[in-house]
Formats: structure tokens, C-alpha cells, sequence
């Protein structure tokens, strides 16, 4: 199993990178008692060559490969695609995502268009000093999801401004332990072969609006490539959701995909 966690803190010994680093601990002391090899990388995204987003389309036009910031994007992009799992972690600034986090999404934009991480798991990590998690999660999990992650879940932790490695062991290690455990079964049984609800309706929407494409666009080539424009087409990935679950969320999908075209 190949896990890759990007840190979205420029804090190398922040609250984010070292609750990200014990829950790669944890992944490691897993699969070794498992008995599986774990192959595990932690990226700083702040640390990164990633310059902000031109806003120039030519990564949605003509490919990411006609960026014309020539910088780390691809690079991180490669490891992302060969990894099994990714971990995300954030800090709340001003109750979102750090800069660093947003640049970096900002710059994948052009996956939410042709959705390359259907297979991969996620899991999502905020930390925060004292206030509410959810908007910076929502941000994150809005973005993986539509880059095709089948997000195990997400959590956030209260840190304060520096919160010292005992006492965050203290406090969070058992947690930490139990996402692992969560991440590590839902990484190795392929929990993403079964896509919730919203994720089947979700595709079924992207798939009417790219049924109805421009037929000389890459997007529509893209979506036409991997078979996904065909009508019988009901995920990115072959899956195992049951009957009664597509049907209606393909139903559901239908009936939105007509009011919002
Ligand atoms: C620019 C900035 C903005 C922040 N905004 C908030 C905030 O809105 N609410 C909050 O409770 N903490 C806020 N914090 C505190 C951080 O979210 C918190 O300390 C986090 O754990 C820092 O992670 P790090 O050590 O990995 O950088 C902010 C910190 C900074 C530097």
C-alpha cells in the first residue's frame, strides 16, 4: 500500500504535520503487524514550487500539460496518481483552508473536470486553535470528492496555537489510532467499490452534462475515453453498490441534472 501525506501548513513542527506524522505512524505500525509492506511519503505542500493559479484555462483547454507555470504542480500530481491513499491536512485560517491548501486545489482544478483519483481513497485532516472545523473540511472534501477520492472521512482536531507533541499524543492518540484503522481497511478492502448515495448521484449529474458537451472539447474526449458518457455507465470505477442504491441515485441524478442544465 503506497500512502502519500501532503501538509498543508508552512509549519514544518506545526499542530497539522505532527498529528499527520503520528497517524502515519500508526498506518506503518498496522501494516506492519499485518504483516504488508507500507510505502509512505509526506509532502509540505508550502514547501513546494507551487505558484498561484493564472487563471489562463489552458490546463481545462488543452491540458495541464500546457500549464504555463513550470513548477512542482506535476510532479505532486504524479505522486498523488501513485498513491493508493492520500491524507490531507489543513489548518483553519480564518475558518478555511490555509492559502497553500486553496492554491494547490486551485491549481488541480482541471481534475474536477476529468476526474483522475476514482480508486483512491482520502482522508481529511483539519486542525484549528479553538473554533469550528466544518467549513475548512467541507472545502477540502468538496474538491477530493470531485477528483473521483472516495473520502473515508474527516476529522479536526483542537490544537490551539502549538500544542506540544506529549500533550497531542495525550489527547489525540487513541483517535488517531482508530482513523488509521479506518483508513488502513478501507485503503486494503477497497471500500470505494462501494460509493455512497450522493457519490452515484453525483456522477450521474457530471455524466448528463458531458453527454451534452462540445464534442471537440478534451473534457468530452476524456469522459468519451473511459466510457463514462455511455448511458449504461453508472461509476467511474466498476463497483459493487446495489441495485435499489444506483437506480435511485441515478433517478435522483436525472431529475437535478434537468433542472440545473
Ligand atoms: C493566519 C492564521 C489564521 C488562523 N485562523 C484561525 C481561525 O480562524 N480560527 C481558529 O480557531 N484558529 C485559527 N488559527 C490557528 C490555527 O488554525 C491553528 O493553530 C493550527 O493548528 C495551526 O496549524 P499548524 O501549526 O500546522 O500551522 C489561525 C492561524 C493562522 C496562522
Amino acid at each position: 500500500m503506497n500512502v502519500l501525506t501532503l501538509v498543508g501548513s508552512y509549519r514544518r513542527n506545526g499542530n497539522t504535520g505532527r498529528l499527520l506524522a503520528m497517524l502515519q505512524a500508526e498506518l506503518k505500525a498496522i501494516a506492519y503487524r499485518e504483516g504488508h509492506p507500507l510505502r509512505s511519503e509526506t509532502l509540505f505542500l508550502g514547501h513546494q514550487d507551487l505558484r498561484p493559479c493564472r487563471g489562463c484555462r489552458l490546463c481545462f483547454d488543452r491540458g495541464e500539460g500546457h500549464c504555463p507555470l513550470k513548477d512542482d504542480l506535476l510532479a505532486v500530481k504524479e505522486k498523488m496518481r501513485a498513491a493508493d491513499a492520500v491524507i490531507l491536512g489543513s489548518p483553519v485560517y480564518v475558518n478555511d483552508v490555509s492559502g497553500i491548501v486553496k492554491n494547490w486545489i486551485d491549481r488541480l482544478a482541471h481534475v474536477c473536470h476529468r476526474p483522475e483519483f476514482a480508486g483512491k481513497c482520502a482522508y481529511l485532516i483539519a486542525t484549528v486553535g479553538d473554533s469550528p472545523t466544518s467549513h475548512t473540511l467541507r472545502t477540502m472534501n468538496i474538491a477530493l470528492s470531485t477528483w473521483g477520492f472516495h473520502i473515508v472521512g474527516q476529522r479536526g482536531f483542537q490544537t490551539g496555537a502549538l500544542m506540544k507533541p506529549p500533550l497531542l499524543a495525550e489527547r489525540y492518540q487513541a483517535e488517531i489510532e482508530g482513523i488509521a484503522r479506518k483508513l488502513y481497511i478501507a485503503t486494503r478492502e477497497r471500500h470505494f467499490t462501494n460509493p455512497s448515495f450522493l457519490s452515484l448521484m453525483t456522477f450521474r449529474i457530471q455524466q448528463n452534462a458531458y453527454q451534452r458537451a462540445a464534442r471537440d472539447t478534451l473534457d468530452y474526449a476524456y469522459w468519451k475515453g473511459h466510457g463514462w458518457t455511455n448511458p449504461d455507465s453508472e461509476f467511474f470505477i466498476r463497483h459493487d453498490a446495489s441495485r435499489a442504491k444506483v437506480t435511485l441515485a441515478r433517478l435522483a441524478g436525472g431529475v437535478i441534472a434537468k433542472y440545473v442544465s
